[in-house]
This record gives C-alpha cells, sequence and structure tokens, in this order.
C-alpha cells in the first residue's frame, strides 16, 4: 500500500530537511509565494540570495505593487525566465487591489492571480495556510512514479492517476509537512539523474528498486 510510504518519508525529512527561509515558521505568505514562484525553474542555491534580496526590499505585496515591472525584472537578477519578475509584479498589484495587501488563502483565489499555476496555487494554500493539496512538482511525481509505479520517470504532463495517488497519500493532519517531505526527497535522494537509494527511507518498498532501476525513456521537460 502506498500510505506505508507516508511515515518512513516523514521521518526523514525530520532528520534531512535543509533550512530554507520560506520553511520557517516566520515565512509569510508572500514571502512563500515569492519563493514558490523563484524556485520553479531556478535551484534553491540560485534562489535564496535573490529571495533575501527581494524580501527585504519589498517584504509585502503592496511594497512591489508601488515599483515599475522594469524595477522588478532588474532585481530578479539571473534567476533565468524574467517573465517570472513581471508575474509577480502583476500578483503584487493584483493582492493590492484585489485582496487588501493579503496574499489569498484559498486555491481558487491563488490560481486566478497572474501567472499562479495548479502547482504554485496548491504550494501556497498548503504551505502558507495549511491547506490540504496535492503539491505535485516535478521531484513529488518523480518519487511517485518510481516508487509506487516501477517507473524511472513521471509522465510529461500530470495525469488524473497521478493525482489521485497524489491525494490517496495526504494525510488527515500535517498535509504541508507531508507535501514538502516528499518534495525534499526527490530533490536530494530520488533525483533524476542519479538517485540516491542507499539513503533512500522507503528504498525497501520501491517498485522501480525491485524491478532493478529499468531505464525509462527521457521525456522532455524532465528537469
Ligand atoms: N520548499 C517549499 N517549496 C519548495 C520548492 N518548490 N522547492 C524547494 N523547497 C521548497
Amino acid at each position: 500500500m502506498a500510505v506505508s510510504l507516508r511515515e518512513p518519508i516523514l521521518q526523514w525529512y525530520a532528520e534531512h530537511n535543509r533550512d530554507l527561509p520560506w520553511r520557517r515558521p516566520d515565512a509569510t505568505p508572500w514571502g512563500i509565494l515569492v519563493s514558490e514562484i523563484m524556485l520553479q525553474q531556478t535551484p534553491v542555491s540560485r534562489v535564496l540570495p535573490i529571495w533575501t534580496d527581494w524580501m527585504a526590499r519589498w517584504p509585502a505585496p503592496e511594497a512591489l505593487a508601488e515599483a515599475s515591472p522594469g524595477e522588478a525584472v532588474r532585481h530578479w537578477g539571473r534567476l533565468g525566465y524574467p517573465r517570472r519578475a513581471l508575474n509577480l509584479h502583476a500578483c503584487a498589484r493584483a493582492i493590492t487591489a484585489e485582496h487588501g495587501g493579503r496574499v489569498p488563502a484559498t486555491y481558487d483565489e491563488l490560481r486566478a492571480l497572474p501567472g499562479i499555476g495548479d502547482y504554485t496555487a496548491a504550494a501556497v494554500a498548503s504551505f502558507a495556510y495549511g491547506g490540504s493539496h496535492a503539491v505535485l512538482d516535478t521531484n513529488v511525481r518523480r518519487v511517485l512514479a518510481r516508487a509506487v509505479r516501477g517507473e524511472e520517470h513521471p509522465p510529461k504532463t500530470t495525469t488524473a492517476t497521478e493525482r489521485r495517488l497524489a491525494e490517496s497519500l495526504i494525510p488527515p493532519v500535517g498535509a504541508p509537512r507531508w507535501a514538502v517531505s516528499i518534495m525534499e526527497l526527490g530533490a536530494l535522494v530520488c533525483t533524476a539523474r542519479a538517485p540516491r537509494c542507499e539513503r533512500c527511507p522507503v528504498a525497501s518498498q520501491c517498485a522501480w528498486r525491485s524491478a532493478g532501476r529499468p531505464a525509462g525513456p527521457v521525456r522532455r521537460g524532465q528537469t
């Protein structure tokens, strides 16, 4: 049963998680939203200094809303995909104009903001507000593909089957902690190219490993 993945992964996270500023108890919903946009296509090590600078400059959506779009792009630095800076700026203006300057708490309200897709809406609703959502980033999808389905890589785009599986694993209490735990396992251990199965808390129940780690097709968009 896939639910038997939960306890070992939660336990592993308790011992091995990275201390990142947007995961700390004092992180604000705005800081979490900014982090999720920055982390979409950029590794943690490159995001950290830019996120820190950004939050010092624009600690709340109203502050960024007062800046120009050009300033947002300038302070995006070298994170890449600068359209994300423009989206974040548009988000700040929408949050200021339509939500009184508070990052909205529900999936639907978040999803309606500029540049916020399914993943980011679920991540912010969960990490910032404790919501119970399937947070399906590429790391989570890879862990589930391997451990449960015995495949090296997840499908190119999220399927209804993956979503049902992810939803069935959300614990009744502590959904955000579960989401970040399985995400971290995918980021640090169950990596795309060189998985460290010897360090994996669920190696003994992994369908891919017990099948001898068969190579799957490399799919476009994989990171
Ligand atoms: N913690 C919360 N969300 C994260 C993400 N997208 N990447 C890395 N760490 C995270």
